[in-house]
């Protein structure tokens, strides 16, 4: 989705927008991103909603958020559709997040398929925020031991942000993001830029490609998977629309492949195609 290039008319805009929400507008605003990207906002997110409005409102010169809401659902507003996705998405990630997923992808994985003289590997970050994430597989894996006997190793790193996918393909971060970095790691993939910004090395950026991709609709993307991360996002959907992207995830992920999902996510019960190897580590059943 492409920024908002088209600026409401002269007059439109207010110094300081009223961003009080009426309930009408709170259910427009909610149904509205419900549609567009699966997300549910429920009513203890009202305040959270407001801030997150309000910068919208402000850049684009609103006055009120029925007229902002006006604006986004003309054909001049299209552009603004991914801001208002982008504003109301939660992006909190970290490297190496959930470590334990990591030790299962290098020791069950990983060493596993180099060993057996598997040459191809293919693995998706489908829900990858700033980069975190998919620098954390692409560090695992060019520290394992046999990752040289890969041949053709590819990381498809996706999210639904436009803002996130541009911060993680810079692959820049600041000093108090790469802490949960072990050291040996951060000195092997990264170069210090500047005063206290750590630069992801190419070599670690040339097995990723980035791009944006949104969960509830049709996936432009080749399986089967080695292994796919969906962490952390699918908290934010209804049961059904959970229970669909999970179906869809597991046809993806080759038989013995694995399905590493976020802390607190669940399956919804039991998947016939799935078993269940640890906290959040499905591995597909063999064919
Ligand atoms: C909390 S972050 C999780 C990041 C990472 N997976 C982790 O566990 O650290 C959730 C991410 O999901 C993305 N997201 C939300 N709705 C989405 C959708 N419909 N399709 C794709 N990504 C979505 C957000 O933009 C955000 O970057």
């Amino acid at each position: 989705m492409s920024s908002a290039s088209v600026m409401p008319s002269a007059g439109e805009g207010a110094s300081k927008p009223d961003t009080k929400l009426t309930q009408e507008e709170f259910e427009r605003v909610t149904a509205l991103v419900m549609a567009l990207a699966g997300i549910v906002i429920k009513e203890h997110k009202r305040e959270m909603l407001v801030a997150r409005l309000s910068r919208r409102l402000r850049a684009l010169n609103f006055s009120n958020v029925s007229a902002y809401l006006d604006f986004v659902e003309s054909p001049k507003g299209e552009g603004e559709i991914g801001e208002l996705i982008n504003a109301v998405t939660t992006n909190l990630t970290s490297f190496f997040r959930e470590g334990h997923h990591f030790e299962h992808f290098q020791k069950e994985m990983l060493e596993p398929m180099a060993a057996a003289g598997q040459p191809r590997v293919r693995v998706w970050s489908s829900a990858c925020s700033t980069g975190e994430e998919p620098y954390s597989i692409a560090m695992t894996a060019q520290s394992a031991n046999g990752y040289n006997r890969f041949s053709d190793f590819k990381l498809l790193a996706t999210d639904l942000d436009t803002n996130v996918l541009a911060k993680a393909s810079s692959g820049v971060y600041a000093t108090d993001r790469v802490k949960t970095i072990p050291t040996d790691k951060l000195g092997r993939f990264f170069r210090k830029h500047g005063d206290g910004e750590h630069v992801v090395k190419d070599e670690v950026k040339s097995i990723i490609s980035f791009r944006q991709l949104n969960l509830l609709h049709q996936w432009p993307v080749k399986g089967p998977f080695d292994v796919i991360f969906c962490r952390n996002v699918l908290i934010y959907f209804d049961a059904p629309t959970k229970r669909d992207i999970v179906d869809r995830l597991v046809r993806l992920v080759r038989p013995e492949g694995t399905l590493y999902l976020g802390h607190s996510e669940s399956l919804l019960g039991d998947h016939p195609l799935l078993v269940s190897e640890g906290k959040t580590i499905y591995r597909r059943r063999p064919e």
